[in-house]
């Protein structure tokens, strides 16, 4: 990791900027980078930067964006050319077989993720981009750690309600932070979302606050409802702890709607292919 305290950056666009926090495409030692840049001098924001720099530097993984480089103000990771799930699900729904498959490479993002001892706590169809704009999983590649939570590590946003509410679990709302089955409902709340064009709970506060609710309509074929069951449970002692379970499920779920089953070797493709664009 560099040891620069700046690093000059050239042909930087803009993205946006929320947070204190601005999101750049760029080019860095000649090739494709996206920036996000610390602007503001807020301790809480200064303290999720660091953090999100300290996990991200820790990943290695193809269905995962590394880190290039940091400094206090700025990450450095590399251009993924394509879009995010949320620009392709404004186009309309999924089918579910483009559903599963990219759940299925979400999945094997956050087992490596938490043997790491990290829980992402942002997963939503914002922060899965998908490479070439391809939905499928080997497509899948996992960004933003700003909210995430690192084992071992000083967490300082200890009992805070950090996520997004439609796609965050109901203790996470309760500021509970580092249960990895967090994550697992908000893949079953993404899935829902792939399959039903909407997430599942329309007042998501009111659910997050345990207010009585309609219990949403699951969406798709029934073989996908298994699924949903085994995620989007309120309390995550009834959620399915395991993620190659939850994997196994999806395929269980393919099998019957006679689709290909899902496998690492054939996701990943030849060695080396999903890795080119992130590892030159
Ligand atoms: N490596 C990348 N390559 C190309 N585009 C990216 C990359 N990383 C992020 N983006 C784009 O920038 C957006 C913002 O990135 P990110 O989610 O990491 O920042 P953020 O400040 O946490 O934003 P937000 O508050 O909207 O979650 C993403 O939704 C995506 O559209
Ligand atoms: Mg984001």
């Amino acid at each position: 990791m560099s040891p620069a305290t700046h690093l000059e950056v050239t042909q930087p666009r803009l993205l946006h900027r929320s947070g204190g926090l601005r999101c750049e495409g760029a080019s860095w030692r000649r090739r494709s980078v996206f920036v996000k840049t610390r602007e503001s001098h807020a301790p809480h924001t200064v303290r999720r930067f660091w953090q999100e720099g300290e996990i991200a530097s820790r990943l290695c993984h193809p269905l995962v964006v590394p880190l290039l480089a940091r400094t206090p103000t700025q990450l450095v990771y590399p251009w993924i050319e394509g879009r995010t799930l949320r620009d392709l699900l404004q186009e309309g729904p999924l089918s579910p077989d483009e559903a599963t498959s990219v759940a299925w490479g979400v999945l094997e993002a956050l087992a490596y993720l938490h043997d790491e001892g990290i829980t992402h706590h942002d997963l939503k169809p914002e922060n899965v981009m998908l490479e070439g704009g391809r939905a499928e999983a080997g497509a899948v590649r996992l960004i933003d750690f700003g909210m995430s939570h690192l084992q071992d590590l000083p967490d300082g946003a200890e009992h805070l309600a950090m996520g997004t509410p439609h796609f965050m679990a109901p203790e996470q709302f309760g500021g509970v932070r580092g249960d990895p089955r967090s994550d697992l409902y908000s893949v079953g709340a993404l899935l829902f979302d792939c399959v039903a064009g909407e997430p599942p709970h329309k007042d998501a506060l009111a659910w997050l606050l345990g207010r009585p609710q309609p219990a949403p309509q699951l969406p798709g074929p029934a073989a996908l409802h298994t699924f949903f069951g085994r995620t989007l449970q309120r309390d995550p002692a009834r959620r399915t702890a395991e993620i190659r379970e939850l994997q196994a499920c999806l395929n269980r779920a393919r099998a019957l709607l006679n689709l290909p089953q899902l496998s690492l070797p054939d996701v990943l493709g030849q060695p080396g292919d999903a890795l080119t664009s992130l590892w030159d």
